[in-house]
């Protein structure tokens, strides 16, 4: 492929912008080779600033569920902005998401809605904190919550679960306000509560956990979470920014059977425009400002446009009908890998091609060394034969609605290819 207009653009990017992106994970680090420049996406596909066409298995990360620029999303943005960009004052759409999240998440009363899933976590963590008086976050080794300074961490060594900052610029005065605990470990798990229950303001988790490969959890684990949640009164909270709206209209939470007190959501809800939102039951909710004493603000929060392409996404989604499509396509690629010997954990529409054989890993420690090495080689020939993958072995697969079979085919097949080199 000639990708000579994509190297123009990021030679010039590097000039002015950090490692010319704008979040770090675009910047191939760690498969390699230049970025590419895209400039306009259909369905399942996108084309670069050359001209070269590719599958796209990454969809913006996930808010893409009915694919590039679908035609009731993007009527929707146009009728918005051409009734103004932003009112920085209530008007009727802030209501209609309200009211149509909700419906979908019958066991939270209220909801604020922000501009990111890192925005909605934070305010989230706050309002944990206003609500319980206690200091302490509990947060999971493996799962990611947007880049908030105290939740930018990992276990420290040996026994001890004080964090660590994973970034510079993050004072310990901050860190020492959050535990970490590994996935899949009841024992640390209890251990925890047992030390330092009375002093955990809250638990976040992603209950489906997919930013570190897909690291399916066991329900008992979850479960037992939630029974240490209650009994040491400290709230749980879901993070639920990847898997809210998709596996089914509404939370992963509905699937497990278990009931967070707060849950936050992103990506799908702005249908690929910048929205987040944090869910509660209305007494915790109203601890937010105006009517409470937990402050939380934002210029743009609740935008009319943003908020046109989240609710146009998710009326098509409400039937439960794209569901049903995606979970047939989405076992097409399960079933296609498999065949072709390639491990593969997969949640609906959410595919983690994990290289290696034998059980799917539910901690990312159990992720072996060699199975990121194989991922990283063959990222590059992947994409020279037009499949766009997450440049990153970390990241999962995202199915849209417009993919079609012959697509998820040609990726299975390609990908085997690449692997037998
Ligand atoms: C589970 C989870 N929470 C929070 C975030 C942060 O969302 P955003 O990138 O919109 O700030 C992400 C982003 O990928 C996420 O996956």
């Amino acid at each position: 492929m000639n990708r000579t207009k994509s190297q123009e653009l990021f030679s010039r990017a590097q000039a002015r912008i950090p490692g010319g992106v704008n979040s770090p994970v675009r910047a191939f680090m760690s498969v390699g080779g230049d970025p590419v420049y895209f400039k306009s996406g259909r369905g399942g596909t996108f084309v670069d600033a050359d001209d070269n066409e590719y599958v796209d298995l990454c969809l913006s990360w996930g808010p893409l569920i009915l694919g590039h620029a679908h035609p009731a999303v993007v009527e929707a943005v146009i009728d918005a902005a051409r009734g103004g960009l932003s009112f920085g004052a209530c008007h009727e759409r802030e209501i209609q998401i309200a009211e149509l999240i909700l419906s979908a998440f019958p066991y939270h009363e209220k909801i604020r809605v922000v501009s990111s899933g890192t925005e909605a976590v934070m305010t989230a963590i706050r309002l944990s904190r206003g609500v319980t008086g206690r200091p302490l976050i509990l947060k999971f080794d493996g799962c990611y919550h947007g880049h908030v300074d105290g939740l930018l961490v990992k276990a420290g060594s040996g026994l001890a679960t004080q964090a660590i900052a994973t970034s510079q610029g993050i004072p310990e005065s901050i860190t020492a306000c959050t535990l970490t605990c590994p996935l899949d470990d009841e024992q640390a798990l209890r251990e925890i509560f047992r030390v330092h229950g009375g002093q955990i303001a809250a638990a976040i988790i992603e209950p489906l956990p997919a930013n570190a490969g897909l690291l399916v959890q066991r329900t008992e684990f979850l479960e037992l979470l939630r029974e240490l949640t209650r009994a040491n009164q400290a709230i749980l909270i879901f993070d639920e920014v990847i898997s809210g709206f998709r596996l089914r209209f509404g939370g992963y939470a509905g699937i497990l059977g278990i009931t967070p007190d707060m849950t936050t959501l992103g990506k799908i809800i702005g249908g690929g425009m910048p929205v987040g939102a944090v869910l509660a039951s209305a007494a915790t909710m109203d601890q937010l400002a105006p009517l409470g004493k937990v402050y939380q603000a934002g210029t743009l929060s609740g935008n009319p446009v943003a908020l046109a392409a989240g609710i146009a996404t998710l009326n098509q989604l409400s039937d439960g009908a794209a569901y049903m499509h995606l979970e047939d396509l989405g076992w097409l690629m399960e079933s296609e890998l498999r065949s072709s010997g390639i491990g593969c954990q997969r949640a609906g529409s959410i595919l983690w091609p994990y290289l290696s054989s034998g059980e799917p890993p539910r901690r990312p420690d159990a992720v072996s060394s060699e199975a990121i090495n194989r991922f990283n080689s063959i990222h590059r020939p992947v994409l020279e034969r037009g499949y766009y993958l997450p440049p990153s072995a970390w990241e999962v697969c995202f199915l849209c609605t417009s993919h079609t079979p012959e697509q998820i085919r040609g990726f299975t097949r390609v990908l085997a290819e690449c692997l037998r080199g």
